[in-house]
């Protein structure tokens, strides 16, 4: 995958930043160029998950580059088209609803909204307990929506978690090929 500019963009499910930063790890020892960017909740809280500081340290050696985490960081991705392809991992059940409804007020809602003018693939893994609730219609809508792709998700926890879905993290790096194909993987529901 050498050269295959990457925008990856991790949002405030923080529970899943273990998971995650490793397959950005994978994405670079693959020879992808990733450009990391953060929310500006993810970029900023502190949780018993871990320190932002601490996160941005880890991510920005990974990718050797700085996190975009404004909005007026993340505007010229679209003009200057600087990437092949947006990777939200995690997305959230809020930059869900954002991204459904045309609301751009973070930077990886503005980062997305400025490469999808360019008619190029958003990958969305999502992590969030309302994914069979209130982000259900949300997630429903983006399925339908152009230049839009998801990472196979499954219920994380259908006992105690009744409505919370996740995406199968592993599964990113086939499905962003597949997107940058044009195909939306499947089965997209495991
Ligand atoms: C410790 C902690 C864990 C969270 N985990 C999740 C999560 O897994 N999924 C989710 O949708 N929101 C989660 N949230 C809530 C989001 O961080 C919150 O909705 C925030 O506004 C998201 O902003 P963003 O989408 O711009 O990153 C969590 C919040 C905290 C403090």
């Amino acid at each position: 995958m050498n050269n295959v500019r990457v925008g990856f963009c991790l949002c405030g499910s923080y529970c899943t930043f273990s998971k995650v930063i490793p397959i950005i790890e994978q994405l670079v020892k693959e020879g992808a160029e990733v450009t990391p960017i953060m929310s500006e909740n993810a970029y900023s809280t502190d949780t018993r998950f871990g320190k932002a500081s601490e996160h941005i340290d880890r991510i920005e050696s990974i990718c050797k580059r700085e996190i975009i985490s404004t909005i007026a960081k993340a505007e010229p991705i679209g003009p200057k088209k600087l990437l092949d392809i947006i990777i939200i991992e995690p997305c959230t059940g809020n930059t869900l609803g954002k991204l459904a409804n045309g609301i751009c007020d973070t930077c990886v809602t503005m980062a997305t909204k400025a490469h999808l003018r360019n008619n190029r693939p958003v990958l969305i893994a999502v992590s969030t307990n309302d994914g069979l609730s209130t982000s259900s219609k949300n997630i429903g809508a983006l399925q339908n929506a152009k230049n839009i792709y998801f990472v196979p998700f499954r219920q994380d926890d259908p006992h105690f978690k009744q409505n919370s879905l996740v995406a199968d993290f592993e599964k990113t790096i086939i499905s962003m090929h597949n997107a940058l194909e044009g195909r939306q993987i499947q089965p997209v529901i495991l």
